[in-house]
């Protein structure tokens, strides 16, 4: 999408289409199917040689609103709408990819990313080398005649490991490999991995997009061509489509996510300031600390630390579980970026599909507690964690 307005003006009237009736604020077109004049006008659309509506699988005026309106905070000259983040990773690697091919990916990602790279894309002869991502040279080094994709997050969940995008898409951009970004830890009011020469970047509209917990949702970010190209055709047959009324949901989230996100971000460098000088606090993870290893890398990519902060409570799982239910305003859910502050214990949720090993390597111990900070004031938030943690 080329930006016509600045960032606030787009993302409350980005994409906007009105309809005959002049609505204010942007319709929600919940049918499934459109009609056509003539069985001429349903050929010559069909055909490609007419715009129109076919059916919501194919595109919805909603949902088009939608990933225009995301596609202008993301920098990115196009997007696909889809039913779940999951559904945008899963879509944007196997529109592409075939028997024979190899994948790269970082080793430190959300439980189902990883099952996707780990289990699933093997047994269609899929080949995948997982790598530690912040260090350039395993990139280099995997690479292959036959490597079609570099994944990763960044930052990771849950340990926000920091990746260097830039130099990492160089790598891709020298072997013609497509470099695939999960940005949904940051969002894409804090970072655009576009700026840095990422292909395509996936986000969940269930965070900080919609981040009220309403609606779940995802999108692929990318160039118009590898959209009409490759994208769609994929998408549009299979059918992993969002709903127009959570597309609308979305959308409308849109006009208030820079506030919302910047506003979470404060608060949550914060609090994970006042949690690395608590004794009961073995280690904090977060992008905006001068502490964090990988600050300076963060600083580059990153506007603001983010809403996410990972720490190790001293103990074990009984001290991280006992802080976790000491917790008063703080809800107990595996979400993330949303306006309620949430607290997860990536151990037994989010990440227990990895197994021990993988989880300990990656620094995912069972004293790992993962807070999401949410819009409420932060003195409260700090009460209740330091009120939770003289209890623990
Ligand atoms: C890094 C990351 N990628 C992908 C997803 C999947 O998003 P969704 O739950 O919308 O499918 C999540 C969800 O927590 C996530 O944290």
């Amino acid at each position: 999408m080329k930006k016509k307005f600045k960032l606030e003006t787009n993302l409350v009237r980005g994409g906007l289409t009105r309809s005959n009736f002049k609505e204010t604020s942007e319709a929600i077109f919940l049918n499934s199917g459109f009609v056509y004049d003539s069985p001429e006008q349903a050929e010559a659309i069909f055909l490609g040689k007419q715009k129109g509506f076919q059916y919501t699988r194919y595109a919805n005026p909603t949902i088009e609103m939608f990933e225009q309106r995301l596609a202008l905070l993301d920098g990115s000259e196009s997007c696909f709408a889809t039913a779940s983040g999951m559904a945008a990773v899963f879509g944007s690697m196997m529109c592409q990819l075939q028997a024979g091919d190899h994948v790269v990916s970082a080793s430190a990602l959300f439980g189902s990313c990883r099952y996707i790279l780990k289990d699933i894309l093997p047994k269609f002869g899929i080949e995948v080398t997982f790598v530690n991502g912040t260090n350039l040279n395993e990139w280099k080094k995997s690479v292959k005649k036959n490597t079609k994709i570099f994944f990763f997050e960044s930052p990771s969940n849950p340990c926000l490991e920091i990746i260097d995008i830039k130099q990492v898409c160089l790598i891709a951009k020298k072997n013609k490999i497509t470099t695939i970004v999960d940005n949904i830890f940051a969002s894409p009011v804090l970072q655009q991995p576009i700026k840095f020469g990422a292909d395509i970047i996936i986000y969940s509209g269930t965070k900080h997009i919609d981040g009220q917990g309403r609606a779940m949702g995802g999108a692929i970010c990318c160039t118009k061509k590898f959209k009409e190209d490759i994208l769609k055709p994929f998408l549009r047959h299979t059918g992993p489509c969002i709903s127009p009324f959570n597309a609308w949901v979305l959308l409308k989230s849109m006009e208030t996510i820079k506030i919302r996100v910047h506003s979470q971000s404060h608060t949550a460098q914060n609090i994970a300031e006042f949690l690395e000088k608590h004794k009961k606090v073995e280690k904090v993870f977060y992008p905006g600390l001068k502490s964090f290893s990988q600050y300076a890398l963060a600083k580059k990519q990153q506007s603001a630390g983010g809403t996410m902060i990972s720490f190790r409570i001293k103990g074990s799982k009984k001290e991280a579980f006992r802080f976790i239910k000491n917790l008063k305003i703080f809800d107990i859910s595996n979400n993330l970026g949303d306006t309620k502050s949430l607290v997860t214990h990536p151990t037994t949720t989010t990440h227990k599909v990895l197994g021990e090993k993988d989880r300990i390597s990656l620094g995912i111990t069972p004293n790992l507690v993962r807070l999401s900070i949410g819009l409420e004031n932060l003195e409260d938030l700090k009460k209740d964690i330091l009120d939770s943690l003289n209890k623990s």
